[in-house]
């Protein structure tokens, strides 16, 4: 759990301190003040990017050269996490004082989800968001996960680059290609498995809809890893790249044999995407003693009030530390905060 955060020249907010409670805290404000940022902020930290780009850069404080972002939580054992991105030295990750070279460690000290207006983008754009959301609880269950994907995406890079360059050493990967690739797809399809009662029992109570939710490795369903590649590797070739493996996984999210993407509204494409994000902090809270922070940005927005009702009943039921925004000062939509933070042009004042 997030006890405090510190945040510097991220975006508009020059300087906020913010100290946390385990549950519901509410962050208030006029629009363009600066709500937004402060979950923003809260997500780098646990997640090494923003929810809203992929840019870091543009995360820095106009006019500064950096950013810090800095995080103590009284977990068992305590960890004290920072991120900086600077204009110069890029990103730097810092956990209990020492420099980390990945961001799994700082995503397993900070686990951190959000619902934002956008994020029915999980269901409608392409499958690299959809990656990302079911990796971030393969890591999570799968505590080999990190390593061997460093593995991979090594492999991947050199066997590239020799494509690139016609060369046939790039068959030297494939064994360690083969072996990593294999276990990365394996360990998503247990994950996957494991969340599917938490994910269908949440999307039908909360959209009323039975959507079907599936895996495809990243290469055809009847083949193995290595006779992929093998099938594949003209169209390497003249691609220059591997176009076969788990860097190519999606999830297919269908509702009566159509995509959902198409066949969805608007309003039931948030409510499903919801749904995926929900079902996965239930299973870590579970079944793993995890108690993620899940970040709400402005959750009244768009949603009808019969639907609203309903996703706020969900949230309830969840055992996570909750950071939520609001234009109004009371959300009582979620019952009374633990913690009330004002934030107004250029400060924000706990309440
Ligand atoms: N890099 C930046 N430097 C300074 N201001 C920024 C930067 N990026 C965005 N902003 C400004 O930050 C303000 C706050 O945005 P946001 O967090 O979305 O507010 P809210 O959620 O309260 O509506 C916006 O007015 C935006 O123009
Ligand atoms: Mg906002």
């Amino acid at each position: 759990m997030l006890a405090h955060l510190v945040i510097d020249d991220f975006r508009c907010l020059h300087h906020v301190e913010l100290e946390l409670s385990p549950s519901l805290n509410l962050i208030w404000g006029e629009n363009g003040v600066g709500k937004t940022s402060i979950l923003e902020a809260a997500y780098v930290l646990g997640r090494g990017r923003s929810f809203r780009t992929r840019l870091s850069d543009r995360l820095i404080r106009q006019g500064e050269d950096r950013f810090v972002v800095f995080g103590r939580t009284d977990s068992e054992p305590p960890h004290a996490a920072g991120m900086e991105v600077s204009k110069e030295n890029g990103t730097r990750a810092r956990l209990d004082g020492r420099n980390l070279d990945s961001l799994a460690e700082l995503a397993a000290a900070i686990s951190a989800q959000v619902i934002d207006p956008e994020i029915h983008k999980l269901i409608e754009q392409g499958p690299e968001r959809r990656r990302r959301w079911l990796d971030w609880l393969v890591f999570h269950v799968e505590p080999d996960f990190g390593a061997v994907w460093s593995r991979y995406t090594r492999c991947l890079r050199q066997r590239n680059a020799a494509l690139r360059v016609g060369s046939t050493i790039m068959q030297a990967w494939d064994p360690e290609l083969i072996a990593t690739g294999q276990h990365l797809a394996d360990a998503r399809t247990r994950v996957l498995e494991r969340l599917r009662p938490f994910w269908q029992q949440t999307v039908e109570s909360l959209s009323g809809l039975q959507p079907v939710l599936s895996m495809s490795r990243g290469w055809a369903q009847d083949e193995e890893f290595d006779s992929a590649l093998r099938l594949a590797i003209e169209r390497d070739r003249v691609r220059g790249s591997t176009t076969v493996g788990p860097h190519r996984m999606d999830i297919h999210l269908r509702l009566h044999g159509k995509a959902a993407r198409d066949v969805l509204s608007r309003g039931q494409q948030k409510l499903v995407a919801a749904s995926m994000v929900l079902a996965q902090i239930k299973l870590l809270t579970a079944e793993l003693g995890i108690r993620p922070l899940l970040l709400l940005d402005d959750p009244a927005a768009e949603l009808d009030s019969n639907r609203l009702a309903l996703f706020v009943a969900e949230i309830r039921a969840l055992n996570c530390q909750l950071l939520m925004t609001s234009l109004q000062a009371e959300a009582s939509l979620l019952g009374t905060p633990d913690r009330v933070f004002h934030v107004k042009q250029g400060g924000v004042k706990r309440v």
